[in-house]
């Protein structure tokens, strides 16, 4: 019944690009990430100092805080802003690309199916559909899902065009304000739709949006995620255009507010972290994600510390920017103290004392030594660390999970210690994480009798499948974006060509499975959209590395790094 006008009618635009963002693939190596983002934007707006680089303790004593001083906020996008919008870029007729880069053949059929993806409503082009497979049972695929819009829309900003991203931001702000109700339970008034559709109705001519915001989704679990990733995107809008109108818009500052006001209020907890149900996020089945998954709290920590940037603060405002600064000094602090994993750590959990009382406990989550899995002694190297999938009372899910890492990176949430950790662990478990497909989206796989309890028997999600181990091409980006800002492009490149020897010869896949990732996955859907805007970004961000500034933040140096309590014998 419904329909999608998708646009098959592609622009074939010249690809103008500053002369001072040329530079090599072997320049790429020794670039500064810190200075990428420094990079001054051509744009005739007045220069003022970054919230980026001013720090969280700074503002939460700053005059402005206190006296709500709207003048003096601050724009991180007035600072500075990366790749401008000088000329709209499309892989058409660019097999070679004017910066000195060979540009793979699989770029130009890449842009082809995106722009093949496109949604329009009335006329105007508001996202992208999830996947363009007319081989397979549709089930929600042909709607525009909020997260898989994401790598869509930063394909389309490094493109030099904004329209599109601009528009769905604003569409999916309309969507929020609708009630929300499951059976007789009304959600949170700032619940993000996890996806949305056109429907066209033949009778009066007329299109509508339909939006899920969990009601319809398989378990009726709402999308925490969403209001994150639209508060990244705002802010990613922003920081590629230099233009703040839109965040300045009250219906954006109050979608904002509205969004983490769901995550600030007081409660019950007593941890920082943001507490949810399984299935909430990227895996959105029954995955043992519950509880505090790090994909969350990475996620929560980014949108908090993008909200920061282009928050207003007046009345309202800044009363949630002081909120704000308090729970990610917190939520910074638990993370880098209990989410974090390297030889040391294990080496110390694994002599954890049990059943301590009181305040001084070392094993203050009460986790029991014997419930450490055999296989996180062979993974960590001696080099490296990560991030681990859920810490809460007495459970530490130590496998490794893909985004929650690589947007701990971007964010800074990882102190630049740690952001090298995760990379060396990439390096050092290649096999395993990268195989023959990037990236795998947890590692390892739950089996046997612990896949039955934790995933409820479910038939997607086998061993080495689909959320359980299997491998991401969409994952690219990030992994990507996180070499860059740590100043190891060579990684992303040996991933990139992974990926380009398969993605396209097997009809871009939504997933691969096997423990390397060598099989197209079982239910993959064929034409999936952000595994193709995965690619597209990956390959924009090493061809002009500036493009990461977009989604990532610079450490706050105030935020010290946690000093870890050992219970391990200190000579
Ligand atoms: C799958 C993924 C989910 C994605 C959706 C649409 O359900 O798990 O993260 O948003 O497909 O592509």
């Amino acid at each position: 019944m419904s329909t999608f006008n998708l646009n098959v009618d592609v622009n074939h635009n010249g690809d103008v690009k500053n002369a001072d963002s040329l530079c090599t693939l072997d320049d790429i190596d020794d670039i500064d990430f810190s200075k990428l983002l420094e990079k001054p934007r051509p744009l005739n707006i007045e220069r003022l100092r970054s919230l980026d680089e001013r720090s969280l303790t700074e503002l939460s004593g700053s005059p402005q805080l206190r006296n709500g001083d709207n003048a003096s906020r601050v724009h991180d996008h007035a600072d500075y802003v990366v790749s401008p919008s000088v000329g709209r870029r499309s892989g058409f007729n660019t097999p070679r690309s004017q910066h000195g880069f060979e540009s793979h053949p699989m770029v130009g059929e890449a842009w082809d199916a995106l722009r093949r993806s496109m949604v329009y409503f009335r006329g105007q082009p508001v996202g992208t559909i999830a996947a363009v497979d007319n081989s397979e049972e549709k089930l929600n695929y042909d709607q525009v899902f909020v997260r898989d819009f994401v790598p869509s829309a930063l394909a389309f900003l490094m493109n030099g065009e904004p329209e599109i991203v601009r528009n769905f931001l604003l569409k999916t702000l309309r969507l929020q304000s609708w009630e929300k109700k499951i059976d007789r339970f009304q959600l949170g008034e700032g619940v993000m739709p996890a996806s949305f559709k056109v429907f066209h109705d033949p009778v009066r001519n007329h299109e509508t949006l339909i939006a899920d915001f969990g009601e319809s989704a398989i378990g009726r679990v709402a999308p925490v995620d969403s209001g994150f990733w639209w508060i990244i995107l705002l802010r990613a809008y922003t920081k590629s255009t230099g233009d703040s109108s839109l965040a300045d818009m009250p219906e954006c500052q109050k979608g904002m507010r509205l969004i983490l006001s769901l995550c600030l209020s007081e409660g019950f907890d007593t941890f920082p972290t943001l507490l949810c149900a399984d299935g909430c996020c990227m895996i959105d089945r029954r995955m043992g994600v519950y509880g505090y998954p790090i994909e969350i709290q990475a996620l929560f920590f980014m949108a908090l510390r993008c909200a920061l940037l282009l928050l207003k603060q007046d009345g309202e405002g800044k009363e949630m920017v002081e909120q704000i600064v308090k729970r990610l000094h917190a939520l910074s602090y638990h993370m880098r103290s209990y989410f974090w994993l390297d030889l040391k750590q294990l080496n110390d959990i694994y002599r954890y004392k049990t059943e301590e009382y009181s305040h001084t406990a070392v094993n203050k989550f009460n986790v029991i030594p014997d419930s450490l899995p055999e296989w996180v002694f062979d993974f960590m190297p001696h080099h490296g660390g990560f991030f681990i999938g859920n810490v809460s009372p007495a459970r530490m899910d130590f496998r490794w999970f893909a985004m929650g890492n690589c947007i701990a990176i971007l964010s800074s949430l990882a102190t630049p210690e740690q952001s090298t950790a995760i990379m060396d662990l990439i390096e050092a478990r290649w096999e395993e994480l990268v195989g023959e497909m990037p990236l795998k989206v947890c590692y390892p796989a739950i089996e046997s009798h612990e896949w039955r309890i934790v995933t409820g028997c479910d038939p997607k999600n086998t061993r080495w499948s689909y959320h359980n181990g299997g491998s991401w091409p969409v994952l690219l980006w990030l992994l990507t974006a996180a070499c860059i800002k740590t100043g190891r492009p060579q990684i992303a490149r040996r991933a990139i060509e992974v990926a380009e020897a398969r993605l396209h010869k097997d009809h871009w896949p939504e997933y691969y499975d096997g423990k390397v990732g060598r099989y197209v996955g079982k239910q993959a859907r064929k034409c999936q959209t952000w595994s193709i805007a995965g690619y597209l970004v990956a390959k924009m961000m090493l061809e002009d590395p500036s493009h990461v500034g977009m989604v990532a933040l610079e450490e706050d140096k105030q935020m010290k790094p946690v000093m870890r309590r050992s219970n391990s014998w200190n000579c």
